[in-house]
């Protein structure tokens, strides 16, 4: 999906979910947490978190590895995991789902796999918003291949001048990857339309998805991506676990990223067999728990509903812009059509960094800083923002609170 799509009435009963996370019952300093910072990390609900402790409790066992029961029960948690992440993406295929650390690993992947295939003077295209792991591992590649990076502008807005992505695409293009959804601006990406318009021309597409699948429905076989990666820790599950989706055809093409043991069908000192997918991409005991713990991440999202989360955090973000347009001296980064539930932000004369600190102190977590976007803070010439981001366990209330100390940090500096 390119778009939150139409809106239809939230159906989501927010405080039964919040009995769901207990960190939301913590306080900081004496006072109640309110937590809004869900695009650097998302807090995990009771399901997710007991079904490591469960794993580690009952369960652990190493995987694929041997006949005993402890360590089938854990083979097939950590393989249904992967499919429960098959279904969330609607990909054809289980084996086209790779486990792996999250999206910067997802993308290293590819741009180690690819490079052989790059020469010099071949382009990539990226876009202006895209997250560090979305440039850095084409920079490398790029230093050594001798292949070009090429930038995809972006408007006062936030949006992505889909002119200029046109005109970067050339006979030099050999992949496009993009962003679905900014982590510093909130704009959801029209991916669709970037991928037929790379299509059009034989080239292939990768997807950033770590601000997305959290938030809306995504069909990786309906956007017909050749890669798209998705962050665990982005989607109420454990932190260092993720998965990238491939096209069967295209990762049976890549070489192994890493080499190891449960990558290899047989070695020798004469020579060594890979593995099939996605197992050839899966070198050494892996994060079992955390797979496992995504698996039951997934079956919460769904439990949920995305329609109806999309539904909730448009509410919550709308509600947001309105109060910030009424604050004196603040000015929203990204105003996009579409956005997700993302509000960045400065305010007049007080650095991004004192924003979020005064808010500290009230118990409001939010973040400050260049959110591994700096480009996108070049593009505005702004050092960095503040920002809200929002998710479906937040609430009128918490947005309420984050203004008044927000009203309090104008006045202050004024
Ligand atoms: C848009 C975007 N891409 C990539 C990443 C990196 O994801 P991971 O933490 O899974 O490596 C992030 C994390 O902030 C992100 O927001």
């Amino acid at each position: 999906m390119d778009s939150p799509g139409v809106i239809t009435q939230a159906a989501l009963d927010v405080d039964r979910v919040r009995q769901d996370f207990p960190i939301l019952h913590e306080q900081v300093y004496g006072i109640d947490l309110v937590y809004l910072d869900n695009a650097a990390t998302t807090q995990k609900p009771r399901t997710v978190i007991e079904a490591v402790t469960n794993y580690y409790s009952v369960g652990n066992a190493n995987v694929h590895r041997a006949v005993h029961r402890l360590s089938q029960v854990a083979t097939e948690a950590y393989e249904g995991a992967r499919v429960k992440v098959q279904r969330l993406i609607n990909a054809a295929d289980s084996r086209e789902i790779v486990w792996l650390r999250g999206v910067t690993e997802g993308i290293n992947l590819i741009a180690n796999g690819l490079s052989a295939q790059f020469k010099p003077g071949d382009e990539i295209v990226v876009s202006n918003m895209e997250h560090h792991s979305n440039i850095v591992p084409w920079q490398m590649l790029c230093q050594r291949t001798g292949a070009v990076l090429r930038v995809i502008p972006i408007d006062e807005s936030g949006q992505l001048e889909m002119d200029r992505f046109e005109e970067l695409l050339g006979p030099r293009t050999k992949l496009v990857s993009v962003v679905h959804v900014s982590n510093a601006l909130g704009t959801v990406n029209p991916v669709k339309r970037i991928v037929d318009l790379a299509h059009e021309r034989g080239i292939p597409v990768v997807i950033d998805g770590a601000q997305c699948v959290q938030h809306y429905p995504v069909d990786v076989q309906e956007l017909d991506c050749e890669f798209y990666a998705i962050s665990g820790h982005k989607m109420y599950a454990p932190t260092g676990i993720g998965a990238l989706y491939g096209k069967a055809d295209w990762l049976e093409r890549l070489p192994p990223y890493q080499g190891g043991g449960d990558m290899i069908l047989s070695v020798s000192f004469e020579g060594t067999t890979y593995n099939e997918i996605p197992f050839k991409f899966e070198a050494g005991t892996p994060h079992i728990a955390g797979a496992i713990g995504m698996g039951a991440a997934v079956d919460y999202l769904l439990s949920l509903g995305l329609e109806n989360i999309a539904s909730y955090e448009h509410d919550l973000l709308e509600y947001a812009t309105e109060q910030a347009l009424q604050i004196p001296g603040l000015q929203i980064v990204g105003t996009a059509d579409k956005k997700s539930s993302v509000l960045s932000f400065t305010i007049d004369r007080v650095h991004p960094h004192d924003i979020g600190t005064i808010l500290d102190q009230q118990g409001i977590a939010i973040r400050t800083g260049h959110h591994c976007a700096q480009p996108v803070m070049d593009r505005y010439q702004i050092p960095a923002t503040a920002r809200i981001s929002l998710c479906f366990y937040n609430t009128r209330q918490e947005i309420d609170a984050a203004f008044a100390a927000l009203r309090k940090v104008q006045e202050v500096f004024s």
